[in-house]
């Protein structure tokens, strides 16, 4: 039986849908290993296990033909140089695309392909951002102040592969360095 389209909304500022089947909150703890300071990082969770990110979701059937909708959330902060950034993944079909649409803060997409492809696209209010199929992606908050708030939506049969980057992690990594932001190759690329 078809199901009934549906509206809902996402209101501004703080973008929390008006409809919210799930809602996901990572904190540092579910970050081990991913970011480059482990010392910062270690320091970090012995004082406390502070939110990192959030993500609600609209929940739709995970096959082929659907599509599935949410909001993310990153916070502001860093672990020693590096910003708060979500886990990130491939695709576990890897022949699957996503549509991010930036609505506040600033931030980066960290992405890459199985072959070592890389790319880094900054995020503002407005702006669309196509991550094509094969291409892992992660989000990166780079204010100091204000929340990376990005809408996304991708097809229902994509499933997420996370294993991949937990033991890799990305080639390339978003910090603050002397002169501002930086995006540097990740020392610490397959050195887990
Ligand atoms: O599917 C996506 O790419 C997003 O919905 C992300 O899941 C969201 O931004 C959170 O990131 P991650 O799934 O890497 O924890
Ligand atoms: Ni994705």
């Amino acid at each position: 039986m078809p199901d009934s389209p549906f509206t809902f909304v996402i209101p501004a500022p703080g973008a929390i849908p008006s409809r919210v089947d799930n809602h996901i909150q990572r904190r540092l703890s579910a970050m081990q290993g991913q970011f480059l300071d482990q010392v910062a990082y270690a320091k970090m969770l012995s004082e406390s296990d502070r939110l990192i990110y959030e993500v609600y979701e609209i929940q739709r059937p995970q096959i082929e033909g659907e599509l599935l909708m949410g909001i993310s959330i990153v916070h502001p902060g860093k672990v020693g140089q590096e910003f708060y950034m979500t886990k990130g993944h491939f695709h576990t079909v890897l022949e699957t695309s996503e549509v991010y649409y930036c609505l506040q803060g600033e931030g980066y997409m960290v992405m890459e392909t199985p072959e070592g492809e890389t790319s880094v696209e900054s995020l503002a209010p407005g702006k669309v951002l196509y991550v094509p199929p094969r291409w892992a992606h992660r989000s990166v908050c780079s204010s100091r102040q204000q929340d990376l708030i990005t809408f996304f939506i991708y097809p229902g049969n994509a499933g997420h592969d996370y294993g991949t980057i937990e033991q890799l992690g990305f080639r390339k990594l978003v910090i603050e360095g002397e002169n501002g932001i930086e995006i540097i190759d990740n020392p610490r690329y397959q050195a887990r």
